[in-house]
């Protein structure tokens, strides 16, 4: 029996992890946060030194990638880095390394890997489009810039981490611009995906909404 999953794309700060964590929670699922396997190998290859546009170099990195996730976190090479791949000059970098088509191809396996039994939720720009093309419910979720900017910038904040919301407004449209942009694996929405705007609803209701559209 093949595991059910449910998809969740959408930009950088749209509620996706949030909304991934809860939506597994309550029907007893596991997760996979792709962004932060872009994450971990962006880490990787500034601790390697590796340069980022050397892409079979980079490619090489994801494809021995040591990581291990566990329920408070996740370890690169056996050390603890759940707080430094949240760090904005690691996303940035996760950014700018995503276009890479070797890249990509090498964390496919890995991601599938997360496919489990009783069913998985997995968020992240194309888990419904190249990841899992088969998800039995793909949501693309959206939001505007600035309530995107605006909890980024809260999330810091409440981490103790220093955080200007001018910067991650422009920090943020870049982002969106390269992964909408790029030709390997764009953020678009799936075909079959519907499109959630959590700007105007609550945690919750986003929840409730994706939840009632798996169940019907
Ligand atoms: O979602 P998060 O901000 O953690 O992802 C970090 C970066 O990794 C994104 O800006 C995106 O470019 C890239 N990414 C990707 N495909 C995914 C998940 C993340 O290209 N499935």
């Amino acid at each position: 029996q093949i595991a059910p999953v449910i998809t969740i794309d959408g930009p950088t700060a749209s509620g996706k992890g949030t909304v991934a964590s809860l939506i597994a929670q309550a029907l007893g699922w596991s997760t996979l946060d792709s962004g932060a396997i872009y994450r971990l190998t962006a880490l990787a290859v500034l601790n390697h030194q590796v340069p980022p546009d050397d892409a079979l170099a980079v490619a090489q990195i994801a494809e021995h990638l040591d990581v291990s996730f566990h329920v408070n976190g996740v370890t690169l090479e056996g050390q603890e880095v759940s707080s430094l791949i949240r760090q904005e000059h690691v996303g940035n970098l996760a950014s700018r390394l995503a276009p890479n088509p070797a890249l990509r191809a090498a964390l496919l396996a890995r991601q599938r890997a997360f496919r489990r039994l009783p069913g998985l939720v997995a968020d992240g720009r194309d888990m419904g489009t190249i990841v899992f093309p088969d998800a039995d419910l793909k949501i693309f979720l959206v939001a505007d810039v600035l309530a995107r900017a605006e909890r980024r910038y809260k999330q810091l904040i409440d981490k103790g981490i220093s955080a200007n919301l001018e910067d991650l407004l422009a920090d943020m449209r870049e982002r969106d611009r390269r992964d909408i942009d790029r030709s390997v694996a764009p953020l678009v929405a799936a075909q079959g995906a519907h499109t959630i705007d959590s700007s105007k609803l609550t945690i919750d209701q986003t929840v409730q909404t994706i939840l009632s559209l798996y169940r019907t």
